[in-house]
């Protein structure tokens, strides 16, 4: 090591611990998990579920196997994910906001069908067309927090806009300026009002309507109708299918390459409200925690800075994110501790037995990305931010942060080589400018 290597080397310090919810006690009850829930799903679990493969559990009822070893997980997810469907309570929320057309809700058949169609929206030549989408609500965004310096900013409200707001101009190609506010409204609402299941939702059969299931029916119909508007507008303003522009063109001259069918209107809308529903929240929710992180530790925002800064001048529309490695680091390790989607459910269409458990017929299967990303086995200091770690780049592919949002892009194989997640890919456009 030189001289000037070693002088550049920063003097060791601690990495940054951020806050997380307590490990449940051990034994809780049903109704005891049922109380915690309110708070934090997170809290459900105790110091076992970040320490063993596979944790076996009750609940009302119901077994349920919380599921740590990778091999297990790429069995539900990949190898045998035929014998696995969304939970009821999963399809029951889920439904009314994402439409039973759409690629996140469709199960078997359909969903081969829908990701086939989809794959030319999402191919890397589609998804760097939707970059200079970004790229203008990104920088309107910074524009507006630039005027706010000094008092104190909501950021996680800040990162919520800009997250709609290149969902929706990535779809529509227009910022949602006009519908903006009805669209948060409408988010909003389901979250708050209907989105959490009630413990009637676990308990009745899907065919049988819960008290909540006549609000999310009541909120289907309006939300229908305004999603009905959003893609009048869009058609008004005409398709370009030799050039297209966002990811509605795409959507719309999408054909299934074994059929040549084109999704119907009811499909088209229910694909619509998937990816602005699918791609915002989760988007939103790593910028948040990204900034969060970066806020708690001063080196790894001066160095992120500098990178963004080496970049120099950009032509409008233009920036190559290849060159933002720690950047990508940074999103990688939010991910890891703060993953926005934490956790998938699936049940037991028939039996299965996994890591050396018998599965029954309806057994829930839980994988946690929150409990993946912070097992004492799979990582050292799993606790700790430190976007320099060695596992990030070693288990890529593997288990590493975000590895579950490819779950099923993984089962769709070479059937439908890609996935909305190619987009994902483009989110440090986001946190590199900002
Ligand atoms: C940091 C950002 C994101 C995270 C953490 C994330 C996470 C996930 C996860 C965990 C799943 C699997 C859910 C399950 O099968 O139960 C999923 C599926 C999905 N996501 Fe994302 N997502 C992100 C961004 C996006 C974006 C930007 C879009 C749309 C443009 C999107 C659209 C979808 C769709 C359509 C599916 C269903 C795919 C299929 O089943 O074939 N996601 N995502």
């Amino acid at each position: 090591m030189s001289i000037a290597e070693v002088l550049d080397t920063p003097p060791h310090r601690s990495p940054v611990v951020p806050p997380r919810p307590d490990y449940a006690p051990p034994g809780m009850s049903s109704l005891g998990r049922i109380a915690a829930m309110r708070r934090s799903a997170i809290g459900t679990w105790g110091e076992r579920a970040y320490r063993e493969d596979i944790v076996k559990g009750n609940f009302l009822g119901r077994n349920s196997f919380t599921v740590n070893a990778p091999d297990a997980i790429k069995h539900v997810l990949i190898d045998n994910y035929e014998n696995y469907s969304r939970t009821h309570v999963g399809i029951r929320v889920l439904r009314p906001i994402l439409g039973e057309e759409g690629l996140l809700l469709a199960h078997g058949k359909a969903w081969k069908h829908q990701r086939r169609t989809l794959a030319p929206a999402f191919a890397p030549r589609a998804v760097g067309m939707l970059v200079p989408h970004m790229l203008s609500a990104t920088d309107a965004m910074i524009t507006e927090l630039a005027g706010k310096c000094g008092p104190p900013a909501d950021v996680r409200e800040a990162m919520q806009r800009l997250a709609l707001d290149i969902a929706g101009r990535t779809m529509f190609s227009f910022s949602l300026e006009k519908h903006g506010a009805a669209l948060r409204q409408f988010v909003n609402d389901y979250a708050h009002r209907l989105a959490q299941p009630h413990f009637l939702d676990v308990l009745l059969p899907l065919n049988w309507p819960s008290p909540r299931d006549f609000s999310r029916r009541a909120f289907r119909r309006e939300w229908t109708q305004f999603l009905g508007v959003l893609i009048a507008e869009r058609r008004a303003l005409g398709t370009s299918e030799g050039a297209p522009r966002d990811l509605f063109d795409l959507m719309v001259a999408a054909r299934d390459p074994e059929t040549g069918d084109a999704f119907s209107d009811a499909q088209l809308a229910d694909q619509v409200a998937t990816m602005i529903l699918a791609g915002h929240e989760t988007t939103a929710t790593a910028l948040f925690w990204s900034l969060y992180l970066l806020s708690l530790d001063q080196s790894a925002q001066d160095e992120l800075a500098a990178e963004a800064q080496a970049q120099g001048a950009r032509q409008p529309g233009e920036l190559d994110t290849t060159r933002l490695k720690f950047t990508r680091a940074v999103l990688d390790e939010t991910l890891r501790l703060y993953p926005p989607a934490f956790l998938i459910a699936r049940a037991a269409i028939g039996p299965d037995a996994i890591a050396g458990q018998r599965i029954g017929k309806r057994d829930v299967i839980l994988i946690a990305p929150w409990l993946l990303h912070r097992h004492e086995r799979l990582w050292e200091n799993p606790n700790a931010f430190m976007p320099q770690r060695r596992e990030l780049s070693v288990r890529a592919g593997e288990h590493a942060a975000g590895h579950a949002a490819r779950s099923r892009d993984d089962a769709a194989g070479s059937l439908a080589g890609v996935s909305p997640h190619a987009a994902v890919n483009q989110r440090e456009i986001g946190l590199g400018e900002l």
